[in-house]
């Protein structure tokens, strides 16, 4: 469904990405892991056509993904769920939800609420006043208020406690399980991504060193044992 094809990427003439190849299956939970600058939110940003220093090229079922067409490459039906929380601060769950599916007439808060009951909840509470946690369950719902048929997400967990991690990471599972959706993750956290993926990829330096079961990366510690 997403393929990467000898991409290589950088910025100002520096590369960042080397040939980096692999493709991801529909209904697919695949984890990106790799070091702070290895390049993982680089790769996701190829996805949606946000690095113009691109050879190689991504494609999404099938067609090529046009660099510098962001909004065109998202409204194929790729959600992505930048690093930090990404909400409208002022404005209310309800509101931050309702903006999200503007351009998609078919998707209903409703149905967002009833994967995340305690958006429902604070469905009336300015987003900036939620915790760390619930923003970022509320940046995953603005996601899928788009539609997404996949959905890439740079490191939901940052910042979160180890009990809240784990909501976000039950809150994905739901969503890969109950709607199908593709989830690319890219995490520091490993442990608690390789429970709920069943594939993974490591990048070191710009290239892919590992692209295997998730069960045979969690043998393999020397490969993340170093970041
Ligand atoms: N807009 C940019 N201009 C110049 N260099 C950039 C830009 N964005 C990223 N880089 C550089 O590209 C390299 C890869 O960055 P990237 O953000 O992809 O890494 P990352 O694996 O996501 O790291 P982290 O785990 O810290 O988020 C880094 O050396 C970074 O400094
Ligand atoms: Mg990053």
């Amino acid at each position: 469904m997403l393929t990467y094809a000898n991409v290589s990427a950088g910025y100002g003439g520096v590369p960042v990405l080397k040939d980096v190849s692999f493709s991801v299956a529909e209904g697919e939970a695949v984890a990106i892991f790799g070091h702070n600058g290895a390049g993982k939110t680089t790769m996701m940003r190829c996805a949606v056509g946000d690095v113009s220093e691109m050879t190689g090229a991504v494609s999404y079922r099938g067609e090529a993904i046009v660099p510098g067409a962001v909004f065109r490459n998202t409204r194929r039906g790729i959600g992505f769920v930048p690093q930090g929380h990404n909400v409208f601060r002022e404005l209310s769950v309800r509101q931050n939800l309702t903006i999200s599916g503007l351009h998609h007439p078919d998707s209903k808060v409703e149905d967002i609420y009833a994967l995340f009951p305690i958006l429902l909840e604070r469905g009336n509470q300015a987003a900036g006043s939620l915790s760390g946690g619930q923003q970022q369950i509320l940046a995953l719902g603005m996601a899928l208020m788009t539609k997404p048929s996949i959905l890439l997400l740079d490191e939901p967990s940052t910042g979160l406690a180890p009990i809240i991690v784990r909501d976000v990471m039950a809150s994905l599972t739901k969503v890969n399980k109950e709607t199908g959706t593709t989830v690319v993750i890219v995490e520091q956290n490993i442990p608690a991504t390789l429970a709920i993926v069943n594939r993974a990829i490591v990048v070191k330096a710009g290239r892919v060193v590992f692209d295997g079961a998730s069960k045979e990366l969690e043998r393999k510690e020397d490969l993340w044992g170093w970041f």
